[in-house]
Protein backbone atom coordinates (compact mmCIF):
# COMPACT_ATOMS: atom_id res chain seq x y z
CA UNK A 1 0.00 0.00 0.00
CA UNK A 2 2.98 2.29 0.56
CA UNK A 3 5.56 2.43 -1.66
CA UNK A 4 8.30 4.25 -2.22
CA UNK A 5 6.72 5.77 -5.57
CA UNK A 6 9.34 8.18 -6.16
CA UNK A 7 9.36 12.08 -5.96
CA UNK A 8 6.90 13.76 -4.20
CA UNK A 9 5.44 15.78 -7.59
CA UNK A 10 4.37 20.27 -7.25
CA UNK A 11 1.16 20.77 -6.36
CA UNK A 12 -0.36 23.12 -8.07
CA UNK A 13 -4.00 24.52 -8.88
CA UNK A 14 -6.57 23.84 -11.84
CA UNK A 15 -4.35 22.58 -14.78
CA UNK A 16 -1.01 22.71 -13.18
CA UNK A 17 -1.41 19.11 -10.93
CA UNK A 18 -0.94 16.27 -13.44
CA UNK A 19 -3.07 13.31 -14.25
CA UNK A 20 0.38 11.57 -12.86
CA UNK A 21 0.55 13.40 -9.87
CA UNK A 22 -2.63 13.56 -9.17
CA UNK A 23 -2.14 9.71 -8.85
CA UNK A 24 0.86 10.02 -7.15
CA UNK A 25 -0.92 11.97 -4.32
CA UNK A 26 -3.68 9.37 -4.05
CA UNK A 27 -1.10 6.91 -3.33
CA UNK A 28 1.11 8.95 -0.93
CA UNK A 29 0.74 7.64 3.40
CA UNK A 30 3.64 10.21 4.64
CA UNK A 31 1.61 12.36 6.83
CA UNK A 32 4.61 14.83 6.35
CA UNK A 33 4.17 15.41 3.03
CA UNK A 34 0.23 15.03 3.33
CA UNK A 35 0.72 17.94 5.07
CA UNK A 36 1.44 19.76 2.34
CA UNK A 37 -1.96 18.44 0.34
CA UNK A 38 -3.64 19.58 3.26
CA UNK A 39 -1.82 23.20 3.22
CA UNK A 40 -2.49 23.90 -0.39
CA UNK A 41 -6.06 22.73 -0.95
CA UNK A 42 -6.58 25.21 2.71
CA UNK A 43 -4.97 27.74 1.03
CA UNK A 44 -6.74 27.75 -2.08
CA UNK A 45 -10.19 27.11 -0.10
CA UNK A 46 -9.75 30.20 1.31
CA UNK A 47 -8.40 32.06 -1.43
CA UNK A 48 -11.20 30.79 -3.75
CA UNK A 49 -14.21 30.27 -1.96
CA UNK A 50 -13.23 32.17 1.62
CA UNK A 51 -13.74 30.96 5.24
CA UNK A 52 -17.52 30.59 5.23
CA UNK A 53 -19.07 27.60 5.16
CA UNK A 54 -22.39 27.11 3.52
CA UNK A 55 -25.18 25.14 5.59
CA UNK A 56 -27.49 23.20 3.32
CA UNK A 57 -30.29 21.48 5.08
CA UNK A 58 -31.06 18.34 3.82
CA UNK A 59 -34.52 16.69 3.88
CA UNK A 60 -34.86 12.95 2.95
CA UNK A 61 -38.41 13.19 1.01
CA UNK A 62 -39.01 9.23 -0.29
CA UNK A 63 -37.46 6.46 0.23
CA UNK A 64 -39.08 4.49 -2.09
CA UNK A 65 -36.71 3.87 -5.75
CA UNK A 66 -37.00 1.91 -8.89
CA UNK A 67 -33.31 1.62 -9.22
CA UNK A 68 -31.03 -1.08 -8.20
CA UNK A 69 -27.40 0.35 -7.38
CA UNK A 70 -25.67 -2.64 -5.60
CA UNK A 71 -24.14 -0.29 -3.16
CA UNK A 72 -27.50 1.60 -1.68
CA UNK A 73 -29.59 0.47 1.10
CA UNK A 74 -33.20 1.82 -0.18
CA UNK A 75 -32.40 -0.32 -3.72
CA UNK A 76 -35.96 -1.13 -4.99
CA UNK A 77 -35.45 -4.84 -4.67
CA UNK A 78 -34.61 -4.40 -0.40
CA UNK A 79 -37.66 -5.75 1.23
CA UNK A 80 -36.20 -4.82 4.18
CA UNK A 81 -37.18 -1.27 3.88
CA UNK A 82 -40.22 0.23 5.19
CA UNK A 83 -40.85 3.11 2.47
CA UNK A 84 -42.22 6.22 3.03
CA UNK A 85 -43.07 9.17 1.43
CA UNK A 86 -43.15 12.73 3.60
CA UNK A 87 -46.21 14.88 2.95
CA UNK A 88 -46.05 18.52 1.34
CA UNK A 89 -46.64 20.00 4.83
CA UNK A 90 -43.77 17.98 6.54
CA UNK A 91 -41.61 18.65 3.82
CA UNK A 92 -42.17 22.66 4.04
CA UNK A 93 -41.62 22.70 7.96
CA UNK A 94 -38.11 21.38 7.25
CA UNK A 95 -37.83 24.02 4.85
CA UNK A 96 -39.09 26.10 7.85
CA UNK A 97 -36.29 24.75 10.53
CA UNK A 98 -33.96 25.50 8.10
CA UNK A 99 -34.78 28.85 7.73
CA UNK A 100 -35.01 29.20 11.37
CA UNK A 101 -31.45 28.14 12.09
CA UNK A 102 -30.01 30.10 9.52
CA UNK A 103 -29.54 28.48 6.81
CA UNK A 104 -29.55 29.38 3.15
CA UNK A 105 -30.10 25.90 1.20
CA UNK A 106 -32.54 23.48 1.65
CA UNK A 107 -31.97 19.92 -0.44
CA UNK A 108 -34.64 17.47 -0.97
CA UNK A 109 -33.41 14.19 -1.53
CA UNK A 110 -35.05 11.05 -2.45
CA UNK A 111 -34.86 7.48 -4.22
CA UNK A 112 -35.97 7.96 -8.14
CA UNK A 113 -39.55 8.10 -7.14
CA UNK A 114 -42.24 8.05 -10.24
CA UNK A 115 -45.09 7.81 -7.38
CA UNK A 116 -43.49 11.50 -6.30
CA UNK A 117 -45.31 12.63 -9.21
CA UNK A 118 -43.38 15.96 -11.26
CA UNK A 119 -46.47 18.30 -10.77
CA UNK A 120 -46.32 17.29 -6.76
CA UNK A 121 -42.72 18.36 -6.33
CA UNK A 122 -43.04 21.42 -8.61
CA UNK A 123 -45.67 22.24 -5.76
CA UNK A 124 -43.90 21.42 -2.79
CA UNK A 125 -40.80 23.81 -5.08
CA UNK A 126 -43.33 26.59 -4.78
CA UNK A 127 -44.70 26.56 -1.90
CA UNK A 128 -40.86 26.48 -0.06
CA UNK A 129 -39.38 29.27 -2.55
CA UNK A 130 -43.10 31.59 -1.49
CA UNK A 131 -42.71 30.81 1.90
CA UNK A 132 -39.06 30.98 2.63
CA UNK A 133 -35.97 32.76 0.89
CA UNK A 134 -34.11 29.65 0.94
CA UNK A 135 -32.16 28.33 -2.36
CA UNK A 136 -33.74 24.68 -3.21
CA UNK A 137 -31.97 21.61 -4.56
CA UNK A 138 -33.04 18.43 -5.65
CA UNK A 139 -31.36 14.89 -5.69
CA UNK A 140 -33.96 12.89 -7.32
CA UNK A 141 -32.23 10.75 -9.03
CA UNK A 142 -32.15 10.81 -13.15
CA UNK A 143 -35.62 12.01 -13.63
CA UNK A 144 -36.36 12.69 -17.32
CA UNK A 145 -35.76 16.06 -19.04
CA UNK A 146 -39.23 16.93 -18.71
CA UNK A 147 -39.47 16.82 -15.35
CA UNK A 148 -36.17 18.53 -14.33
CA UNK A 149 -37.53 21.62 -16.89
CA UNK A 150 -40.92 21.75 -14.66
CA UNK A 151 -38.87 22.02 -11.58
CA UNK A 152 -36.68 24.29 -12.56
CA UNK A 153 -39.66 26.50 -13.73
CA UNK A 154 -41.48 26.11 -10.19
CA UNK A 155 -38.17 28.00 -8.95
CA UNK A 156 -35.18 24.94 -8.01
CA UNK A 157 -31.93 26.21 -8.11
CA UNK A 158 -29.83 23.16 -7.60
CA UNK A 159 -29.65 19.24 -8.75
CA UNK A 160 -27.57 16.69 -7.60
CA UNK A 161 -26.59 13.83 -9.57
CA UNK A 162 -23.06 12.24 -8.75
CA UNK A 163 -21.74 10.20 -10.94
CA UNK A 164 -20.40 7.81 -8.79
CA UNK A 165 -17.41 6.65 -10.85
CA UNK A 166 -15.69 7.09 -14.49
CA UNK A 167 -14.82 3.71 -14.74
CA UNK A 168 -17.43 2.33 -17.24
CA UNK A 169 -17.12 -1.69 -15.90
CA UNK A 170 -17.32 -0.30 -12.29
CA UNK A 171 -20.47 1.97 -13.66
CA UNK A 172 -21.73 -0.55 -15.15
CA UNK A 173 -21.04 -3.47 -11.81
CA UNK A 174 -22.62 -0.27 -9.61
CA UNK A 175 -25.59 0.22 -11.47
CA UNK A 176 -26.66 -3.23 -13.06
CA UNK A 177 -30.36 -1.70 -14.17
CA UNK A 178 -29.20 1.18 -15.38
CA UNK A 179 -29.32 0.75 -19.54
CA UNK A 180 -26.99 3.86 -19.17
CA UNK A 181 -23.15 4.71 -19.38
CA UNK A 182 -21.13 7.25 -17.55
CA UNK A 183 -21.73 9.43 -20.86
CA UNK A 184 -25.33 9.48 -20.10
CA UNK A 185 -25.31 11.13 -16.19
CA UNK A 186 -22.79 13.30 -17.93
CA UNK A 187 -25.45 14.29 -20.60
CA UNK A 188 -27.89 14.70 -17.98
CA UNK A 189 -25.76 16.71 -15.93
CA UNK A 190 -25.39 19.40 -19.00
CA UNK A 191 -29.01 19.02 -19.42
CA UNK A 192 -29.52 20.43 -16.04
CA UNK A 193 -26.27 22.86 -16.64
CA UNK A 194 -28.86 24.15 -19.81
CA UNK A 195 -32.09 24.29 -18.27
CA UNK A 196 -30.39 27.33 -15.76
CA UNK A 197 -29.46 24.96 -12.67
CA UNK A 198 -26.50 24.99 -10.50
CA UNK A 199 -25.54 21.69 -10.92
CA UNK A 200 -23.75 19.16 -8.59
CA UNK A 201 -21.82 15.77 -9.47
CA UNK A 202 -19.33 13.64 -7.16
CA UNK A 203 -18.37 9.71 -6.45
CA UNK A 204 -17.77 7.49 -3.90
CA UNK A 205 -14.11 6.48 -2.71
CA UNK A 206 -13.17 2.79 -1.83
CA UNK A 207 -16.32 0.71 -4.03
CA UNK A 208 -14.58 -2.97 -4.17
CA UNK A 209 -12.88 -2.91 -7.69
CA UNK A 210 -11.96 1.05 -7.73
CA UNK A 211 -8.41 1.63 -8.23
CA UNK A 212 -6.07 4.50 -7.60
CA UNK A 213 -6.19 5.09 -11.61
CA UNK A 214 -9.92 5.10 -11.64
CA UNK A 215 -10.60 7.43 -9.08
CA UNK A 216 -7.15 9.86 -10.43
CA UNK A 217 -9.22 9.84 -13.60
CA UNK A 218 -12.30 11.02 -11.56
CA UNK A 219 -10.77 14.04 -10.28
CA UNK A 220 -9.47 14.60 -13.74
CA UNK A 221 -12.93 14.23 -14.70
CA UNK A 222 -14.28 16.94 -12.45
CA UNK A 223 -11.31 19.27 -13.66
CA UNK A 224 -13.14 19.18 -17.12
CA UNK A 225 -16.43 19.51 -15.85
CA UNK A 226 -17.84 23.03 -15.53
CA UNK A 227 -19.64 21.70 -11.80
CA UNK A 228 -20.82 23.61 -9.37
CA UNK A 229 -20.83 21.68 -6.57
CA UNK A 230 -18.92 18.11 -6.09
CA UNK A 231 -19.53 15.53 -3.30
CA UNK A 232 -17.17 13.08 -2.25
CA UNK A 233 -17.95 10.34 0.91
CA UNK A 234 -16.51 7.52 1.21
CA UNK A 235 -18.13 3.73 0.31
CA UNK A 236 -19.68 2.40 3.32
CA UNK A 237 -20.89 -0.94 2.74
CA UNK A 238 -24.41 -1.57 3.69
CA UNK A 239 -25.36 -5.29 4.69
CA UNK A 240 -28.49 -5.98 2.64
CA UNK A 241 -27.06 -4.92 -0.53
CA UNK A 242 -25.02 -6.99 -2.80
CA UNK A 243 -21.98 -4.74 -3.06
CA UNK A 244 -22.05 -4.86 0.89
CA UNK A 245 -22.21 -8.54 0.75
CA UNK A 246 -19.47 -8.60 -1.55
CA UNK A 247 -17.56 -6.62 0.43
CA UNK A 248 -18.06 -8.05 3.73
CA UNK A 249 -16.63 -11.25 1.54
CA UNK A 250 -13.89 -9.65 0.69
CA UNK A 251 -12.52 -8.75 3.83
CA UNK A 252 -13.32 -12.45 5.36
CA UNK A 253 -10.84 -13.71 3.13
CA UNK A 254 -8.54 -10.82 2.55
CA UNK A 255 -9.00 -10.56 -1.33
CA UNK A 256 -8.95 -7.37 -3.15
CA UNK A 257 -8.55 -6.35 -7.06
CA UNK A 258 -5.24 -5.26 -7.12
CA UNK A 259 -4.54 -1.52 -7.01
CA UNK A 260 -7.37 -1.25 -4.89
CA UNK A 261 -8.91 1.80 -3.18
CA UNK A 262 -9.46 1.76 0.25
CA UNK A 263 -12.56 3.36 1.75
CA UNK A 264 -11.25 5.27 4.27
CA UNK A 265 -11.33 8.85 5.92
CA UNK A 266 -7.54 9.77 4.93
CA UNK A 267 -8.39 8.41 1.15
CA UNK A 268 -11.75 10.30 0.84
CA UNK A 269 -9.78 13.74 2.62
CA UNK A 270 -6.98 13.27 -0.28
CA UNK A 271 -9.73 13.01 -3.11
CA UNK A 272 -11.58 16.37 -1.54
CA UNK A 273 -8.31 18.06 -1.39
CA UNK A 274 -7.73 17.26 -4.64
CA UNK A 275 -10.97 18.14 -6.22
CA UNK A 276 -10.09 21.59 -4.76
CA UNK A 277 -7.03 22.17 -6.67
CA UNK A 278 -8.35 21.50 -9.71
CA UNK A 279 -11.63 23.21 -9.28
CA UNK A 280 -10.98 25.81 -6.69
CA UNK A 281 -13.96 27.67 -6.85
CA UNK A 282 -16.44 24.82 -6.69
CA UNK A 283 -18.78 24.22 -3.47
CA UNK A 284 -17.79 21.14 -1.79
CA UNK A 285 -19.28 19.42 1.34
CA UNK A 286 -17.39 17.81 4.02
CA UNK A 287 -19.80 14.97 3.82
CA UNK A 288 -22.04 13.05 5.94
CA UNK A 289 -20.61 9.23 4.93
CA UNK A 290 -16.89 11.34 5.92
CA UNK A 291 -18.46 12.48 8.97
CA UNK A 292 -19.46 9.22 10.09
CA UNK A 293 -16.60 6.91 9.02
CA UNK A 294 -14.51 9.17 11.26
CA UNK A 295 -16.95 10.28 14.19
CA UNK A 296 -14.32 12.11 15.39
CA UNK A 297 -12.41 13.83 13.15
CA UNK A 298 -14.15 13.50 9.60
CA UNK A 299 -15.87 16.92 9.20
CA UNK A 300 -13.72 19.15 10.59
CA UNK A 301 -10.44 17.12 8.55
CA UNK A 302 -12.44 17.43 5.75
CA UNK A 303 -13.00 21.24 6.37
CA UNK A 304 -9.23 21.56 6.92
CA UNK A 305 -8.43 20.12 3.72
CA UNK A 306 -10.79 21.47 1.03
CA UNK A 307 -14.19 21.64 1.86
CA UNK A 308 -16.37 24.75 2.15
CA UNK A 309 -19.86 22.96 2.66
CA UNK A 310 -21.85 21.12 5.45
CA UNK A 311 -25.33 19.41 5.23
CA UNK A 312 -26.81 19.45 8.55
CA UNK A 313 -29.93 16.39 8.56
CA UNK A 314 -33.28 17.75 8.92
CA UNK A 315 -35.30 14.82 7.73
CA UNK A 316 -37.89 14.31 10.70
CA UNK A 317 -36.57 11.25 12.70
CA UNK A 318 -39.74 8.74 12.31
CA UNK A 319 -38.65 9.18 8.45
CA UNK A 320 -34.82 9.44 8.90
CA UNK A 321 -34.11 6.21 10.28
CA UNK A 322 -35.92 4.74 7.00
CA UNK A 323 -33.68 6.24 4.98
CA UNK A 324 -30.98 4.27 5.65
CA UNK A 325 -28.16 4.50 2.26
CA UNK A 326 -26.20 3.72 4.28
CA UNK A 327 -26.00 2.32 7.76
CA UNK A 328 -25.68 5.41 10.22
CA UNK A 329 -26.36 3.29 13.58
CA UNK A 330 -26.55 5.73 16.50
CA UNK A 331 -26.93 8.94 14.28
CA UNK A 332 -29.93 8.41 13.39
CA UNK A 333 -31.58 9.52 16.84
CA UNK A 334 -29.71 12.61 16.72
CA UNK A 335 -32.17 15.76 16.84
CA UNK A 336 -32.01 18.76 14.13
CA UNK A 337 -31.18 20.73 17.05
CA UNK A 338 -28.39 18.63 18.45
CA UNK A 339 -26.90 18.42 14.73
CA UNK A 340 -27.39 22.12 14.58
CA UNK A 341 -25.64 22.69 17.57
CA UNK A 342 -22.70 20.28 17.04
CA UNK A 343 -21.76 21.75 13.68
CA UNK A 344 -21.82 25.65 15.00
CA UNK A 345 -19.30 24.47 17.75
CA UNK A 346 -17.23 22.85 14.99
CA UNK A 347 -17.26 26.21 12.86
CA UNK A 348 -16.80 27.97 16.03
CA UNK A 349 -13.34 25.95 16.92
CA UNK A 350 -11.90 25.71 13.18
CA UNK A 351 -12.25 29.98 12.80
CA UNK A 352 -14.60 29.68 10.50
CA UNK A 353 -17.87 31.36 10.10
CA UNK A 354 -21.69 30.69 8.98
CA UNK A 355 -21.80 31.56 5.40
CA UNK A 356 -24.56 34.23 4.54
CA UNK A 357 -27.39 34.14 2.21
CA UNK A 358 -27.67 31.15 -0.42
CA UNK A 359 -24.19 29.92 -0.80
CA UNK A 360 -24.12 30.07 -4.34
CA UNK A 361 -21.19 29.39 -6.66
CA UNK A 362 -19.65 32.50 -6.94
CA UNK A 363 -17.23 31.39 -10.11
CA UNK A 364 -13.63 33.29 -10.31
CA UNK A 365 -12.20 34.08 -14.07
CA UNK A 366 -9.02 31.58 -14.67
CA UNK A 367 -10.07 29.32 -12.02
CA UNK A 368 -10.23 26.64 -14.96
CA UNK A 369 -13.49 26.60 -15.95
N1 LIG B 1 -22.04 4.38 0.85
C1 LIG B 1 -21.66 5.64 0.57
N2 LIG B 1 -22.37 6.49 -0.17
C2 LIG B 1 -23.53 6.03 -0.66
N3 LIG B 1 -24.44 6.63 -1.43
C3 LIG B 1 -25.45 5.76 -1.64
N4 LIG B 1 -25.22 4.61 -1.02
C4 LIG B 1 -24.02 4.74 -0.40
C5 LIG B 1 -23.21 3.88 0.40
N5 LIG B 1 -23.58 2.63 0.69
C6 LIG B 1 -24.24 7.96 -1.99
C7 LIG B 1 -24.21 7.93 -3.51
C8 LIG B 1 -25.39 8.79 -3.88
C9 LIG B 1 -25.56 9.68 -2.68
C10 LIG B 1 -26.91 10.27 -2.53
O1 LIG B 1 -25.28 8.82 -1.61
O2 LIG B 1 -23.00 8.54 -3.96
O3 LIG B 1 -25.18 9.54 -5.06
Amino acid sequence: MNPDHGETPPLGVADALSLEAIEHWLREEDAARLEALWHAADETRREYVGDEVHLRGLCEISNVCVRGCTYCGIRAPNRGVQRYRMKADDVVACARQAREFGYGTIVLQGGEDYGMATEWVAHVVRRIKAETALAVTLSLGERPAADLAAWREAGADRYLLRFETSDEALYRHIHPDLPGRVSDRLADLRTLQRLGYEAGTGIMVGVPGQTYASVAADVDLFRGLDMDMIGIGPYLPHPATPLGAEFAARVASDDWPPDQVPNTELTTCKVVALTRLVRPDANLPATTALALVDKEAGRAHGLRRGANVVMPNLTPPEYREKYEIYPEKAAVHETAEAINAGIQALLDDLGRTIGKGAGGRRRTPGSGA
